[in-house]
């Protein structure tokens, strides 16, 4: 099944895309839980990296996932800012940004109207709201934004130029765009070169994957427990891909180096 998935994924970047929405509105459908709140790789601070984040002990169990947030944000200051985050999911990741990081507004986008629903059931924090909206075609007006964040959701893009056209054009002149997701290796090269020539200055570069893979880790049993209860045997694979779980095929491109994990930040 997981097989199928990815030889489509790779047949055209219009079937990708398809694929994915696919794939996320069925998603929630099939797990509309409000506690799952994000679905990201997660970040253990194994360089102490963070500082000592404190966390409310409700969020306490989403803490390597709220982390990975916490290090893309903290490219800049976000207090008072205009912030959009594009491929918002369940909205944990902007929620936490809208009440730990106090942005004067945060505004998730995401094309899975079943993604934005949840997220907008799930929190009413007033300065955040969630929008449907495409990130290679982003419903909101030019240099309006002061930060642009984006985590673990461009590997889904149908295109990666399309969508850092986009950025740039919504972000205001000196606004910051944080950008982290997974790359096989063979397609860093492309991928650096659409980044050259966006018109962005490159501020940091930094390869996360030791802090991605310990956090696979120290979530795994979770993570295998929700797909042991929930998910039927036929699917059972490709969740556990989808999941990185250990000894995955995902897992395990990370630990050999064929997959990195990277955070890149821009300046317009
Ligand atoms: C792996 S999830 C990550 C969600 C969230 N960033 C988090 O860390 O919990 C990827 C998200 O990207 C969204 N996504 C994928 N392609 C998209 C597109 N073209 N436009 C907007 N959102 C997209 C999916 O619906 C999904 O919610």
């Amino acid at each position: 099944m997981e097989k199928l998935f990815l030889f489509l994924l790779e047949l055209s970047p219009k079937i990708k895309r398809t694929l994915w929405r696919w794939w996320y509105q069925n998603l929630v459908r099939s797990y509309p839980q409000f506690d799952w709140k994000f679905m990201n790789y997660g970040f253990c601070d194994v360089n102490s990296e963070l500082g000592n984040l404190n966390l409310r002990q409700e969020d306490e169990e989403n803490r390597y996932f709220i982390q990975l947030y916490h290090y893309l944000a903290s490219a800049t200051d976000l207090q008072d800012k205009i912030v959009l985050e594009v491929g918002s999911g369940r909205g944990g990741g902007a929620a936490y940004i809208a009440s730990y990081l106090k942005p004067k507004k945060i505004i998730g986008i995401d094309f899975s109207q079943e993604n934005i629903q949840v997220a907008r059931q799930t929190y009413r924090q007033t300065n955040l709201s969630f929008q449907l909206g495409d990130a290679e075609a982003l419903p909101m007006d030019s240099d309006s934004f002061d930060v642009v964040l984006n985590l673990e959701s461009s590997h889904c893009y149908a295109s990666m130029t399309r969508f850092i056209q986009e950025v740039y054009r919504v972000l205001k002149p000196g606004g910051i765009f944080s950008w982290a997701d997974f790359r096989s290796v063979e397609k860093l090269e492309s991928l650096n070169q659409i980044f050259k020539q966006s018109g962005f200055e490159l501020i940091q570069t930094t390869n996360i994957t030791p802090q991605v893979v310990q956090a696979l880790l120290l979530v795994n049993q979770r993570k295998q427990k929700f797909i042991d209860s929930y998910v039927p045997g036929f699917l059972k694979t490709a969740f556990q891909e989808f999941a990185a779980v250990e000894n995955s095929e995902m897992y395990q491109s990370f630990r050999t180096g064929k997959n990195v994990y990277l955070n890149y930040v821009f300046r317009k």
